[in-house]
């Protein structure tokens, strides 16, 4: 029997999380990439029995990250960090397969420690195809990999691959293809030297989107990977859980104040962060009707708005509403913001019943603190 959860409550439906482990299934089939999940947009474990079935390991942004990898998803662990501390490389190595360093100085500091593990090194092509300078991995002067070819060559005896992350949110087929082409004028040297074997070309690409031409995707990494003799990997995070999770919550008040406003147990500062730093609106379906509110959080914070939306009638308090497309960047960045309760996680499970898989208490809240 499917049991009552309190709101707010984060839900991740298996079938919806399956259509986008099939869709990944198929470029490994056709392409020969392999699959990484990117832990930094979804660490949810309770779904990696399913996910891991699919995908070939995870990849990560810290020890914490790697840890978590290796020990819930298992395959392939990848370690990458922006910059690694030296109390934390020796941990770093010991749970995963590869380490990709972000900078040569980060490479020169571990090569001892290093020595024996796989090395990759991360480059920076200076094109992406990030909206946001925020978000921009190649904005001006920024820290995200190496950009200079010639200085890289001369620690490539070190590493045997690369890492370049400059998709975002791209879910154009042909601009993935052209950057990819301007990546192969600037580092074609580096990618064809004999020391490379295995190259990354990082998340951002939103092929589990309908109607993403996924043959013309395959066929384009099969050639790159056939052209450099690599292994070519792909670290998805939203797309491999795009679509597949909701943010279930609860009418708590309505006021009108020039528009009809209605507040819900939720926050977007403590529960889905990023429609505040990106200043993007929640999604809801269906979003129809002759009424439109401003749905609202209940934390502090003035701006604290999940967007405005239609509806058939009008909200009252105790009325359940559904944020959709929950589940990339909002459960792994969830805070305490406000001691707002923190949103349980819920499964539904392939067969329709729904597990609860975690609840966060009071207690959660105080040992957050000291
Ligand atoms: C290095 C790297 N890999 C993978 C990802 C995952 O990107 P996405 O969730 O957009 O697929 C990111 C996101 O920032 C990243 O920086």
């Amino acid at each position: 029997m499917t049991q009552v959860i309190k709101t707010p409550y984060y839900l991740i439906d298996k079938s919806k999380l399956l259509r986008n482990m099939e869709k990944i299934a198929y470029v490994r089939e056709h392409s020969g990439a392999k699959a990484l999940l990117a832990l930094k947009c979804f660490a949810t474990w309770s779904v990696f029995d399913l996910m891991s079935q699919y995908m070939d390991g995870t990849t990560s942004s810290s020890l914490n990250e790697v840890k978590l990898g290796k020990l819930k998803f298992g395959g392939e662990t990848h370690a990458y960090s922006v910059a690694y501390a030296d109390d934390e490389i020796a941990e770093v190595l010991a749970h995963s397969d590869k380490i990709i360093f972000n900078s040569v100085g980060q490479l020169e500091r571990f090569a001892d420690a290093s020595a024996s593990h796989v090395r990759g090194l991360r480059l920076n092509p200076g094109v992406s195809s990030s909206e946001f300078l925020i978000a921009d991995p190649s904005r001006p002067f920024s820290r995200l990999g190496e950009w200079d070819a010639d200085n890289v060559a001369t620690v490539i005896d070190r590493i045997s691959g690369f890492m370049i992350h400059n998709n975002c949110e791209n879910s154009d087929f042909a601009l993935f293809d052209q950057m990819l082409g301007e990546i192969e004028d600037k580092f074609g040297s580096l990618l064809e030297h004999p020391q490379i074997s295995w190259v990354s070309l990082g998340g951002g690409i939103h092929f589990t989107g309908d109607d993403y031409p996924l043959d013309q995707f395959c066929d384009r990494l099969k050639a790159f990977s056939e052209r450099y003799g690599v292994q070519v990997f792909l670290e998805p995070g939203e797309a491999s859980i795009t679509m597949s999770t909701s943010l279930e919550v609860t009418v708590l008040d309505t006021l009108y104040n020039g528009k009809q406003l209605a507040i819900v147990d939720s926050s977007i500062e403590a529960h889905m962060l990023d429609l505040l730093i990106y200043r993007e609106s929640a999604k809801m379906a269906p979003n129809e009707g002759e009424l439109e509110y401003m749905v609202c959080g209940k934390s502090c914070l003035a701006g604290d708005i999940f967007g405005e939306f239609r509806f058939e009638r009008e909200l009252k308090v105790g009325d359940r509403l559904s944020f959709i497309d929950a589940a990339g960047y909002t459960m792994v960045k969830k805070n305490w913001f406000n001691g707002v309760k923190m949103p349980a996680i819920a499964v539904r499970e392939l067969d329709g019943s729904v597990t609860l898989v975690k609840e966060f208490t009071f207690d959660d809240f105080v040992s957050s603190l000291s």
